[in-house]
């Protein structure tokens, strides 16, 4: 990151109640932070790396809010944001923890393509049904960047891919893969299968086949189809879709993490 300091100056902030920093208040408290963030079109980055892949990404930046030791290391903040600076404590009373990364920024969110647009473009997908854990999501965004996954599809009852700690987990991965949340299930599954996808539900469950013995046809443009820690998929997901697929397990393990789950399957279906 190139770095501004010397055009734009960091603003002190000394008071924990200062209005300018009212992004970053209550940081620990998910709930209020899931029902404020969205509506207000915004999101959390933390640390220099996320924070420097959501401006490589594109994301516009509200403002920074630094440790006041570390202002004069950093580079390549945008000049149009405003730069907070403040002392550790007021840093922890305004973000209810300690920032030991040293720095946090507030971005602009944007609109997430639509479904059919998403579609389109994509050969093999990842589909998340009820992923309500951050670090899960955070974690499977990171795989699906990593493994060549081309989009995410979310039910609407999943978690916020922008959520701060989804974004963290996922090393700003969030930034680099499009998704989108369905506002209609589980009929977007056969929105997906009707753009030519083969939609495989991944369950560890009786019945279903070995992920290594998938024929060329379906491997060709596969939906990888995901469920939540504790219930799986929804017998209506199951249901909707054209193949249960397993990833053989030994030792009496009755289930992986969905996390690993995924990225097993999004190894074997893009290599
Ligand atoms: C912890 S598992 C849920 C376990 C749940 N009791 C069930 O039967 O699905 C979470 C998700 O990870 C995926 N998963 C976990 N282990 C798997 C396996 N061995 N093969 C395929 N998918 C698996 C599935 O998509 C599942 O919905």
């Amino acid at each position: 990151m190139t770095r501004q300091n010397a055009v734009v100056p960091a603003l002190t902030i000394t008071s924990p109640d200062d209005p300018r920093i009212g992004d970053y208040r209550a940081l620990t408290d998910v709930e209020l932070r899931t029902r404020w963030e969205p509506p207000n079109g915004l999101f959390i980055a933390e640390g220099e790396l996320v924070i420097e892949r959501a401006l490589r990404a594109g994301y516009r930046m509200r403002s920074a809010l630094v440790d006041e030791k570390r202002v004069a290391q950093l580079t390549g903040l945008p000049a149009d944001a405003p730069l907070y600076a403040a002392p550790p404590a007021v840093l922890e009373s305004i973000t209810g923890f300690h920032v030991h990364r040293g720095i946090l920024a507030s971005f602009h969110r944007r609109e997430t393509p639509q479904m059919p647009e998403l579609l389109a473009k994509a050969r093999c997908i990842a589909v998340l049904e009820g992923l309500n854990t951050h670090t899960n999501l955070g974690a499977l965004f990171r795989s699906a960047a990593a493994l060549g996954i081309d989009a995410v599809v979310l039910s609407p009852n999943c978690a916020d891919p922008l959520y701060r700690r989804a974004v963290r987990v996922s090393m700003g991965e969030v930034f680099a893969i499009p998704y989108a949340k369905s506002d209609d299930w589980p009929g977007t599954l056969t929105a997906i299968r009707e753009a030519g996808f083969t939609l495989l539900a991944l369950t560890p469950g009786d019945g279903a086949i070995p992920i290594g013995s998938l024929t060329p046809r379906q491997r060709e443009r596969p939906a990888l189809l995901l469920g939540a820690e504790g219930p799986g998929l929804t017998r209506a997901a199951m249901e909707a879709a054209d193949a249960r697929v397993v990833i053989p397990m030994y030792n009496g393990v009755d289930s992986l993490n969905v996390a690993t789950a995924g990225a097993i399957a999004f190894y074997e279906l893009t290599r």
